[in-house]
């Protein structure tokens, strides 16, 4: 298959495009992107990417960014953040990216640990992994030509434990290996709608 990565540069994108490249025809996106250049805030750059990537067999959206802070300091410029880039720009990857996809292609996006279980700090996050869950659940039941569409929920990474342990007391991190396969699962097997927790 010819996969297209977004985020493959990230600390969950190496370790899917480590995993999937096995098997598989791996275009690594991303704003510094080693084979094409992506902004997912941008729908002119999104379309740029599809018109120079063309068609392909599956999506991969391992990013999406969103601003930690406490509810009390989260102003909804801040808020912004999560909805452009975590929330609507993977969600514009699906929307713009659909002429793109073979029939039986997929699409998988990333959702995180936090919207389930909270931690301070992560009412944006977790708003932005809320919504795409559920978008990816809703545009399942209708997505066209036998496209499927999934989702990965992360716990936090043993790899990034370094940069957000310490938001996350008391859970028990997983390996990125892990998480990959979740994403390969998702490409490689039959179901949709799903959000496959990585917990
Ligand atoms: N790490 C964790 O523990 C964890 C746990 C649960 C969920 N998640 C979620 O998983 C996703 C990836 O996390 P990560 O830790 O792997 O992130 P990361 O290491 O910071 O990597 C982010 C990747 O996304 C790309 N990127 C950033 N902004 C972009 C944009 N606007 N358009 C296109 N590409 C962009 C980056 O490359 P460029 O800089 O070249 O654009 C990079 O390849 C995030 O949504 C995060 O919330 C992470």
């Amino acid at each position: 298959m010819k996969i297209i990565i977004v985020g493959a540069s990230g600390t969950i994108g190496q370790a899917v495009a480590k995993e999937l490249g096995k098997k598989h025809e791996i275009i690594r996106a991303g704003r510094n992107g080693m084979d094409v250049t992506v902004d997912i805030t941008s729908m002119d750059s999104i379309k740029n990417m599809y018109e120079q990537v063309g068609k392909v067999d599956a999506v991969i959206s391992a990013t999406g960014g969103a601003h930690f802070a406490s509810i009390t300091e989260l102003t909804p410029e801040l808020n912004e953040i999560g909805i452009e880039s975590k929330l609507k720009g993977q969600i514009n990857l699906v929307l713009l990216g659909m002429n793109y996809v073979n029939d039986s292609g997929s699409f998988t996006l990333t959702t995180g640990i936090m919207m389930d279980d909270p931690i301070p700090l992560g009412a944006s996050a977790a708003m932005a992994n809320g919504g795409v869950k559920a978008f990816v659940k809703s545009a399942s039941i209708e997505m066209p030509r036998g496209i499927r569409i999934n989702s990965v929920s992360p716990n936090v990474l043993q790899e990034s434990l370094g940069k957000y342990g310490e938001f996350f007391p008391g859970f028990e991190a997983v390996p990125a290996s892990r998480v990959a396969l979740a994403f390969k699962k998702s490409v490689e097997g039959a179901q949709t709608g799903q959000n496959y927790e990585v917990y």
